[in-house]
């Protein structure tokens, strides 16, 4: 028997790079996108690409990233690689004053960088293993976002993205650190939001489902638990970057504050 919605699952094509007579949404904008080696940060930098913005992709793997910038750099041109440890504060300094010597200014900035827990009791791993969790899906947003503001200012606006997950809603059978930073997020997004309205910096938080396909490999037993809860189906990160190239062009002027779900309704509200 066929699944509810199963007909609506479809391969998504990916971003097209725009035609010579198309002009990007993001002409002329600057991003910079960390986690960018793989997964959902390579395709936020994609589609930012093929809308026109310059990216600076920053990553702690700098092998892959750079693979990844030269390969979409062919069409763009506008692609670069850094390599960044967003849990280190004069790490993310460096990455931000990189975009700022390489393109000369940044309006976009997407914390995409995470790594996935373990999948055990919280409290029957080393307390390392915590603080490693809350220093990279945490911390890790924050140090960028906070080097890049004062340019932001200065610029007189800007959009910061925060990559949450629905586990920031309801366990996932992750490590409940995981949870509490992704959580996190959330009220990051929220009050950076209001102190940052009066310099037209808008902050949001996109709160991605499973994406099937990046991250933690599932099992066979996951996979089949994800799509019995999910009729959209497993999408990949696609959708994720969809949602992140709406708030960065001017389709998302009026928005700040707010967390965007996308996640094939694996959660709701
Ligand atoms: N995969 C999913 O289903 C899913 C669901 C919800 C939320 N998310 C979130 O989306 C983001 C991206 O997930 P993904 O699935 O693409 O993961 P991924 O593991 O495929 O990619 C994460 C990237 O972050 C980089 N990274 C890790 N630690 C870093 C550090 N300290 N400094 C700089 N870069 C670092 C990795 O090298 C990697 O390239 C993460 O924040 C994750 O928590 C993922």
């Amino acid at each position: 028997m066929k699944r509810p919605g199963a007909g609506l699952r479809r391969q998504s094509p990916g971003p097209r790079f725009p035609s010579s007579s198309d002009v990007g949404d993001l002409a002329g904008k600057v991003a910079v996108v960390t986690g960018a080696a793989q997964g959902i940060g390579l395709s936020i930098a994609r589609i930012y690409l093929c809308h026109g913005a310059s990216v600076l992709l920053a990553d702690l793997n700098y092998r892959a990233v750079k693979e990844a910038a030269t390969r979409l750099g062919k069409p763009a041109a506008r692609a670069v690689a850094w390599k960044v440890d967003v849990s280190d504060s004069s790490s993310a300094k460096s990455m931000v004053q990189a975009v700022l010597d390489q393109f000369g200014r940044v309006d976009i900035l997407v914390n995409c960088a995470g790594i996935d827990s373990p999948m055990g009791r919280a409290w029957e791993e080393p307390d390392k293993s915590w603080r490693r969790i809350i220093d990279v899906d945490l911390n890790g947003s924050w140090w960028p976002t906070r080097h890049v503001i004062p340019h932001m200012i200065t610029a007189g606006g800007g959009r910061i993205i925060f990559i949450s997950s629905v586990a920031a809603r309801e366990w996932s059978g992750t490590h409940v650190a995981y949870n509490a930073a992704k959580a996190g997020l959330i009220g990051l997004a929220v009050a950076l939001a209001s102190e940052l309205e009066p310099h037209s910096i808008l902050v949001n938080a996109v709160m991605p489902g499973p994406t099937g396909d990046t991250g933690r490999p599932l099992s066979d037993v996951e996979r089949a638990g994800l799509e019995s809860r999910m009729p959209l189906g497993l999408r990949g990160a696609d959708p994720i970057a969809q949602a992140c190239l709406y708030l960065a062009q001017p389709s998302g002027d009026w928005i700040t504050g707010t967390v965007l779900n996308v996640s094939g309704g694996y959660v709701k509200g």
